[in-house]
C-alpha cells in the first residue's frame, strides 16, 4: 500500500473487491443497464476491480492487464444515455452504502465516480 491513498484508508483490495461485487449484483438486475452489459459479469467485475484499485491509489492493475484506461473511448461501443448514467451512479451509491465505507471516503469516492460517469455519456436520451 501507499499510505495516504483512499485505497489504503478504506482497507485496500478486500474492500474494493466487496464494493465491486455488490455493485455488479445491482447492475445485473437493473433494467436500464442489463441491455448493454454481458449476461456474465465475471470479467467485467474483474476489469472494474483492476480499474478502481488504481483509480483510488492502489497498484496499477488496470494498466498492467489492459493498458491505458482511456475510459471514455472504451465506452463508445455502448449507448450511454444520461438515464443509464444515473442508473450506474445509483447502483454505485447503494453499493458504497452496503460496503459500509466510512466517511469522508464514501462521499469522496462517490463524487469522483459520479464525475467520471458523466464523462462517459455519449448518447442523448
Ligand atoms: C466496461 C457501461 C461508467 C469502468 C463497461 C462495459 C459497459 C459499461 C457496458 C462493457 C462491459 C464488458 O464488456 O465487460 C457503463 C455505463 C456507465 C459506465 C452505462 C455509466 C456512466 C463507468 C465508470 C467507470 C467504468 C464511471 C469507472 C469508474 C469500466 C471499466 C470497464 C467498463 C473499467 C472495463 C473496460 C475494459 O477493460 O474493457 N462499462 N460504464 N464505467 N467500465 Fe463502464
Amino acid at each position: 500500500y501507499v499510505p495516504g491513498t483512499i485505497y489504503e484508508a478504506i482497507g485496500g483490495a478486500e474492500t474494493i473487491q466487496r464494493l465491486v461485487n455488490l455493485f455488479y449484483k445491482r447492475v445485473g438486475k437493473h433494467p436500464k443497464l442489463t441491455p448493454i452489459f454481458p449476461d456474465d459479469l465475471t470479467e467485467t467485475a474483474l476489469k472494474q476491480y483492476w480499474f478502481l484499485t488504481q483509480f483510488f491509489g492502489g497498484p496499477k492493475l488496470f494498466n498492467e492487464n489492459r493498458g491505458h484506461p482511456m475510459m471514455r473511448r472504451r465506452h463508445l461501443p455502448f449507448e450511454i444515455t444520461p438515464s443509464r448514467r444515473d442508473a450506474w451512479v445509483g447502483c454505485m451509491k447503494e453499493a458504497l452504502e452496503e460496503t459500509q465505507i466510512e466517511e469522508p471516503y464514501r462521499t469522496a469516492i462517490f463524487e469522483r465516480l459520479s464525475l467520471t460517469a458523466s464523462h462517459m455519456v455519449n448518447t442523448p436520451e
